[in-house]
């Protein structure tokens, strides 16, 4: 079976490929690099080049898309290709519906003309906003803080009403903190900025400066610290398998939004002290102001997948630290210059 993934160069969309192909799956990936890497798609071509093939452009593109499905017979997508900056999205809003809202909408629209369905899409916790009660479960308020958030919420609104109207089967993956690198040592996060704090303190260490900076620890949690849910990527990559098979496999599956995340907060504290076991590293730590629209706790009730797709969780935040760690000590300056 092939599956058409956007954003395959980017950081999950990369780590997806090689459980998608691991899975039995052929992989078609559409990517312009705009924030990914053509080392990531190399990497994973290496490990299994029959079954990956990569096109250089953009997800909005009709003649590049027809073009692909004149050759390709695609029996599912995975839509990771977004703009994803939290702080940017404020900032340049128009750049994020666009890229995320309008041309999602254009690519929807070639796969209904084609009648590709079984669609499984990058969604976010962003889509919570602040949330008063944790752990929080998808029947939850949905209201966004930032424009990115709202991306995310918009494109979940119009695939519950192409399901509606025309039957389009999807699966909407709400992530928590995803964070972690595959076993392999191949592929990790090299975001650019990286605003992500696993990468942001293991990046510092591998270079030697061993700093860590702290947005607020003024909130109202034990050690004043931001709670957050980090899942491993592999964990994720893996739950959109699943998602997909459950599409693919059951004609009359029902659409819908799943959390993925551990049910287990780690404060930014509780972050660093692993860190600091796991590498050997004494942190100097910065204590700054909170970021606009950072909530005090984030964590995911998981439970919803677990019974309704079967998920079962491999990995926790020792096994995500370990494997970010292997990652960034052998590529300290990210996919540019790997092995310095
Ligand atoms: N990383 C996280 O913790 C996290 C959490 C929640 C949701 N998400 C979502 O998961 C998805 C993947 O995130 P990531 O961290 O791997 O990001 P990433 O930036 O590493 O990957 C995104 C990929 O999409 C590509 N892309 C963007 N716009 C494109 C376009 N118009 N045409 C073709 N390719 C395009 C980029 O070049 C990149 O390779 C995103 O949709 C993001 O919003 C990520």
């Amino acid at each position: 079976m092939n599956i058409l993934v956007t954003g395959g160069a980017g950081y999950i969309g990369s780590h997806t490929i090689i459980s998608l192909i691991d899975n039995g799956f052929s992989v078609i990936v559409i990517d312009n690099f705009c924030s990914g890497h053509i080392e990531a798609t190399d990497a994973v071509s290496k490990y299994e080049n029959e079954k990956i093939k990569v096109y250089d452009g953009d997800f909005s593109d009709a003649g590049l898309l027809d073009d692909i499905i004149k050759r390709h017979n695609i029996n599912g997508v995975i839509h990771f290709a977004a703009h994803s900056l939290v702080g940017e999205s404020m900032d340049e809003p128009l750049k994020y519906y666009k890229n995320n809202v309008a041309k999602t909408i254009l690519f929807l629209e070639f796969l209904k003309k084609s009648g590709i369905n079984n669609f499984v899409f990058s969604s976010s916790a962003a889509v919570y906003g602040t949330s008063d009660k944790n752990p929080i479960d998808e029947a939850s308020p949905l209201n966004p803080i930032n424009a990115y958030g709202n991306t995310k919420l918009v494109v979940e609104n119009i695939l519950g009403s192409m399901d509606r109207a025309y039957g389009f089967k999807y699966i909407s993956l709400r992530y928590f903190n995803a964070a972690g690198a595959n076993k392999s040592g191949q592929i990790g996060e090299d975001h650019n900025p990286e605003t992500h704090l696993i990468p942001r303190v293991l990046k510092s260490v591998a270079t030697g400066e061993n700093k860590a900076v702290v947005f607020g620890n003024d909130y109202p949690t034990d050690d004043g610290t931001a709670i957050r849910d980090y899942i491993h990527v592999d964990d994720l990559s893996y739950a959109h398998v699943l998602s997909l098979k459950f599409l693919i496999e059951n004609e009359k599956s029902k659409s819908g939004a799943y959390n993925l995340g551990y049910e287990k907060g780690y404060s930014v504290m509780d972050v660093l002290g692993k860190i600091e076991e796991i590498t050997g590293k004494k942190l100097k730590v910065e204590f700054t102001g909170r970021r606009e629209g950072d909530p005090a706790i984030l964590v995911a009730s998981h439970e919803k997948i677990k019974k309704e797709l079967g998920f079962e969780f491999k990995y926790n935040i020792c096994d995500i630290i370990s494997s970010a760690w292997n990652w960034h000590s052998n590529h300290p300056n990210g996919f540019s210059k790997a092995q310095a």
